[in-house]
């Protein structure tokens, strides 16, 4: 592939974009005209084929065939051949990943799986930096484990995850990509770290999923978690995922044990007995319309090679901070210069970040903003151009050039930033 640097104007981007292999995926999509949409890492665009999906799913499978569409439309199989297909991109082979519930529930049901398979040890690895919820999960897991549990953060107790392990170390919930910095951890030496110190691991994929290889199996991953609803484009609060490797699945406990998770649940037992497999890993009645937003969505990922994506996913993420740097030296990215050490965003560190996402967005380029100063470009390469790549660097300088931020109505602050 070009590499991005080479790409000097924006012809040669329109070129490059014309070259492009995957350059046809973007029609999958619903993207309006003249908007360069840079926020797929938070939600993904509604892929084409999804409201007439979605409307057959409502009129036919709800409104004619009713509760036989349990069986006849295959709704109650849904988590699990769905987990399947979110498996493959994850490299996870089948029967290990379901997609149900949330990503912070399924971490809950993951954390304490993992403690459970680790009765003698009371700590929980997590990282200061990690997303909210992880920590916040991590903290109601810890009270209600049944026994004392410490949490040691990197980056607050240690700095690196080498300083923090030893034989007390039960798992380590880590992100694979930081919310923040955009900044990519190395599954396969930290999780064989983990191991060697006899401790279990939990990768946050949410950042990662659908952009970068992830090789679950092939690195011997325990649990894995994330949500489908950026850069797989499931649709807004659609189901997130879990995966459980095999060789746990006999042995691990989660505590929400509904009778989806049961072994038998059409036998209505009084008892609870978990199903022998993944499934063990469900709760209750799953949201089958947003299900099927999910499904319609993998349809358009089907025969697209994720080492592909990650290639053209770095050469976008190259191309704009090459194309920042020259505009704006002054202005500090935070997303490592390193692609082994880089997500699909690029995150650039402005105390007037607002304003300036807010002035973005109103010239056709959206973006987000994460408190207290980080302004997040996401680059999902099934359908952003290099060109868009091009004209967003152009207008994100353009922004700082006509300062904004001095726009009473650029610093409104939404609910959702
Ligand atoms: C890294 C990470 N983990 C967890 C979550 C939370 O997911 P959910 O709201 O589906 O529980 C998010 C949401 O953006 C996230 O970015």
């Amino acid at each position: 592939m070009m590499p991005a640097t080479t790409m000097v104007s924006r012809k040669a981007c329109v070129a490059r974009d014309a070259a492009d292999p995957l350059q046809g995926l973007r029609d999958r999509f619903v993207i309006p005209d003249g908007l360069i949409y840079l926020d797929g890492n938070s939600l993904g665009p509604m892929p084409r084929a999804a409201a007439a999906v979605l409307s057959r799913t409502i009129e036919r499978e709800w409104g004619e065939a009713l509760i036989g569409s349990w069986n006849s439309a295959g709704w109650f199989d849904m988590p699990v051949r769905l987990g399947d297909r979110v498996g493959a991109l994850i490299g996870a082979s089948a029967g290990q990943t379901l997609v149900c519930d949330t990503t912070s529930i399924n971490l809950y049901k993951a954390i304490h799986a993992a403690i459970g398979l680790k009765p003698d040890r009371g700590v929980i690895i997590a990282e200061d930096e990690s997303f909210p919820t992880d920590l916040y999960i991590i903290e109601g897991a810890m009270k209600s484990a049944g026994r004392p549990m410490r949490r040691r953060l990197i980056g607050a107790d240690g700095r690196s995850i080498e300083s923090l392990l030893d034989r007390e170390v039960a798992v380590a919930v880590l992100s694979h990509v930081n919310y923040r910095t955009g900044a990519l951890l190395d599954i396969a030496t930290i999780t064989r770290q983990l191991h060697d110190a006899g401790a279990l691991v939990i990768w946050d994929l949410c950042h990662s999923i659908g952009v970068v290889e992830i090789g679950f199996d092939l690195h011997e991953v325990d649990f894995a978690v994330g949500c489908t609803y950026k850069y797989l484009n499931g649709g807004p609060g659609a189901p997130a995922f879990i995966a459980v490797a095999k060789a746990h699945q006999a042995a691990a406990q989660q505590p929400l044990s509904g009778w989806w998770g049961h072994a038998a649940p059409f036998a209505f037992d009084r008892d609870f007995r978990p199903d022998q497999g993944i499934k063990r890993f469900l709760c209750g009645t799953q949201p089958i319309i947003s299900l099927r937003g999910v499904d319609v969505a993998l349809d358009v990922m089907d025969g697209v090679d994720v080492a592909a994506l990650r290639q053209k996913s770095l050469a976008l993420t190259e191309l704009f901070m090459a194309r920042v740097a020259a505009l704006l030296p002054g202005l500090e990215i935070v997303t490592p210069a390193q692609s082994s050490l880089r997500g699909s965003q690029v995150a650039i560190e402005f105390d007037r970040g607002y304003p300036v996402v807010q002035a973005m967005i109103e010239r056709g380029v959206i973006g987000d903003f994460r408190a207290p100063d980080i302004m997040r470009f996401g680059f999902a390469p099934l359908y952003v151009r290099f060109q868009d790549v091009w004209d967003a660097a152009d207008i994100l300088a353009a922004c700082i050039r006509d300062e904004v931020w001095r726009e009473p109505r650029f610093n409104r602050v939404l609910g959702v930033t």
